[in-house]
């Protein structure tokens, strides 16, 4: 069926009113969501619920800074929504029996055996939901897939819950989340678009009205687009392919500036200030990170690939091998520039976040950067402002590479940037937190071993005041 985008506001259906949502994971996606549900439709019962007990009693406790996850702005709204109708349980059954909307926003990691291993999202959490809701419901309900998911997904979550038996009716609905983690609260309250995806049937059509009314208590309906439900999953993909290209595309061309001369970030503003380009997503970098532009993409190749479109998957492939690409050539720089060595050295590493304002590490390039110095028996010592020494080493003990010993052995977590930086050769800059750009420079540059280096994965730092300071500064794509 072809894609039919049409706006909502024009549709005259009667759908059912939603008074109680659940929402099955309360991880990055579905906690924030839900939260300014919440607080956009103070008349509807929000319930969050995760199997995950430890993550619903820090969404639950009256210290708002131990939320489980951090994102400007969400305590503010945890504050306004939370015990009014907004809720966090471990009681899934519940939650699941009393709703009309369920939202499922379980984690979809890339498959880790047997048959699209390495490329295909895992759907076990997904389906397992499915079964449960399949088993609890006794009333009609909406579905909403709300996790990044591969084509199709609708299809098998449809035809686990078209089985039970028990005459309860199911719609499902694909309703892709396009937030940014950082700035995950404005990219909530105000989107570019809100994308909803269903069966053009009758019934179909209702349960993607009654899910616009929800949206519409806050978004213009012009923003609400609502397609068929293939091309609402198909365009969550594509939208994150593209926007990874763009850093590989720039990623490339930062290497190619960096082997002839040429200014990486003039060129960016070169060219992004054509209006048919944009100035947007075009800061080179260590890398992309993050759950989802990989995963995303080793999808779409995956599809791709399972229909015989060779080109098209060798094409979108080439996206993830740039980004390899940019995070090995960044630890081999750092090992050729201190003289072919770094075994025994200090080599101090400014953030772990993929990105900044965010405490997720999911694929973040430090991880590879790290594992890579570990091989060279670099000692590596990290000073992150919101990422904890447990999460650090689960992602070194995650890349299954050697023993946790190991790991802890090689990498030393720091609270203190100025004690991480201390008697370090080089300092490698991971992730763009702004407070680094505050540091004492000066002060940093007479603790260090000298020659002391500086590579600035995120060209964050100033260049030439650091450079007049002593320090010998290797920057992305200059
Ligand atoms: C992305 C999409 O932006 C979002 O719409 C989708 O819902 C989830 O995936 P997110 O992963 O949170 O969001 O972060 P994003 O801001 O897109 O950055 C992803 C990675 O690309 C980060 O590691 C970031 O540092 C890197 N990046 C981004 C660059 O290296 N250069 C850029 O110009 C932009
Ligand atoms: P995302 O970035 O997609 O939100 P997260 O890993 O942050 O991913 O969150 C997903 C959450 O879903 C986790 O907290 C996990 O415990 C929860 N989860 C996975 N499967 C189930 C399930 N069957 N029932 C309830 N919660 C689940």
């Amino acid at each position: 069926m072809l894609a039919t985008l049409e706006n909502t506001s024009t549709t005259v259906l009667k759908p059912k009113k939603i008074t109680s949502i659940c929402c099955i994971g309360a991880g990055y996606v579905g906690g924030p969501t839900m939260a300014v549900m919440a607080q956009k439709n103070p008349d509807i019962k929000v319930t969050v619920v995760d199997l995950n007990k430890q993550r619903i009693a820090d969404w639950n406790d009256s210290d708002l800074s131990k939320l489980p996850i951090f994102e400007p702005g969400l305590d503010q709204v945890v504050a306004e929504a939370r015990g009014r109708n907004l809720f966090f349980s471990t009681n899934v059954d519940d939650a699941i029996r009393e709703a009309d909307m369920i939202f499922i926003s379980v984690n979809t990691p890339t498959k880790t055996y047997g048959s699209g291993k390495g490329m295909a999202a895992d759907l076990k959490y997904i389906e397992l939901c499915a079964r449960q809701i399949a088993q609890i419901a006794t009333t009609d309900k909406i579905v909403v897939e709300k996790s990044t998911l591969p084509v199709k997904t609708a299809q098998a979550i449809k035809s686990i819950l078209d089985h039970t038996g028990n005459g309860v009716k199911f719609q499902i609905l694909s309703n892709p989340e396009f937030l940014a983690e950082g700035t995950a609260m404005t990219d909530l309250a105000n989107p570019d678009r809100v994308l909803i995806g269903g069966e053009q049937t009758e019934e179909g059509l209702k349960a993607i009205q009654s899910l616009v009314d929800v949206y519409a208590t806050w978004i213009p309906k012009a923003q609400i687009l609502t397609t068929n439900i293939w091309s609402s999953e198909l365009s969550k993909l594509v939208a994150n392919a593209f926007l990874a290209q763009r850093v590989s595309s720039i990623n490339a061309i930062s290497e190619l500036c960096e082997a002839s001369g040429a200014n990486v970030e003039e060129v960016a503003k070169a060219i992004g200030m054509d209006s048919r380009i944009g100035p947007k997503f075009l800061k080179a970098s260590v890398g992309f990170g993050g759950s989802c532009f990989q995963k995303d993409i080793l999808n779409l190749v995956y599809i791709s690939k399972s229909l015989g479109l060779t080109e098209v998957a060798d094409y979108w492939e080439q996206v993830i091998i740039m980004n390899n690409h940019q995070r090995d050539r960044f630890a081999n720089n750092i090992v050729s520039t201190l003289y072919n060595t770094v075994s025994g050295k200090k080599i101090a590493f400014l953030g772990w976040a993929f990105k900044k304002d965010t405490n997720d590490t999911r694929e973040s390039a430090a991880i590879y950067v790290a594992d890579k110095l570990i091989d060279e028996q670099a000692q590596i010592s990290v000073y992150d402002p919101k990422v904890t020494a447990v999460q650090m080493q689960a992602d070194l003990n995650y890349l299954n590479t050697r023993s946790e010993a190991e790991n802890e052995n090689f990498v030393k977590t720091e609270t203190d940037a100025y004690k991480a930086l201390e008697g370090a050769h080089a300092i490698a800059v991971l992730t763009e937190w702004d407070e680094f750009k505050t540091y004492n420079w000066q002060r940093i540059y007479e603790s260090m071993s000298k020659p002391a280096f500086v590579f600035d994965g995120r060209n964050v730092l100033d260049k030439t005041a650091l450079e007049a300071i002593g320090f010998r500064v290797k920057a992305i794509g200059k």
